[in-house]
């Protein structure tokens, strides 16, 4: 695939058939992620890639109540439309059933750099994956609803205690519904 078909091309799929993933795939997503440029090439990520589906069910249980926490918050944004409140809760609960979720962490707490250039290199690895992810047809999305509602302290303390903060969460999978894209907003880059 080309690149430009694979970052035009990819879209957050919110909803996923329950078929699993290969081995091989999960692999070559997670190596993806590796590949990422880095500050100082401090290669500042560590990814806890969950498949199994006991550890999957601990995970919602905790997104259960970041979906819950939510509520109030989707409910002012989206005062006209209940269904995208619905929808949103349901995906950020159930993880749109996804057979695999990568939690991103900071790999060492101990590094001097600012915390937005570990955030921004772990940030590099999470788009690599999404993209290695498309270009085999599986599904991906990108989740910071963990962050938002406190979730990533016992998501952190249960799969990655000795690691730093939670950066996102991400869902896997082939997808189970063809999302449209977003409309990308204008005016938004100048070239002088
Ligand atoms: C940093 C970041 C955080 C996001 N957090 C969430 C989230 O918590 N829940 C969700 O459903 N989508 C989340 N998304 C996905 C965005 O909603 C999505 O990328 C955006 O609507 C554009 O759609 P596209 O990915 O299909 O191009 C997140 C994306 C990014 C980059």
């Amino acid at each position: 695939m080309e690149v430009k078909d694979a970052i035009y091309g990819r879209r957050s799929v919110r909803k996923y058939k329950p078929q699993p993933l290969d081995q091989q795939d999960i692999l070559d997503i997670l190596e993806a992620g590796i590949m990422a440029p880095s500050a100082v090439n401090y290669q500042p990520w560590y990814f806890v890639a969950v498949r199994s589906p006991e550890t999957l069910k601990e995970i919602k249980d905790i997104m259960q109540q970041a979906a819950a926490t939510l509520d109030p918050i989707l409910k002012e944004r989206f005062p006209r439309h209940p269904q995208v409140v619905k929808d949103t809760k349901r995906f950020v609960g159930l993880l749109g059933d996804a057979p695999l979720c990568v939690m991103a962490f900071i790999n060492k707490p101990d590094y001097k750099k600012a915390d937005s250039t570990l955030i921004q290199s772990v940030s590099a690895a999470i788009e690599n994956m999404l993209l290695m992810a498309f270009d085999k047809g599986i599904g991906s999305c990108w989740l910071t609803a963990p962050l938002e509602t406190g979730m990533d302290q016992p998501l952190k303390e249960r799969f990655a205690p000795e690691k730093g903060d939670m950066v996102a969460m991400l869902t896997f999978g082939y997808p189970d519904q063809e999302p449209a894209m977003p409309r990308r907003k204008t005016g938004r880059y100048e070239i002088i």
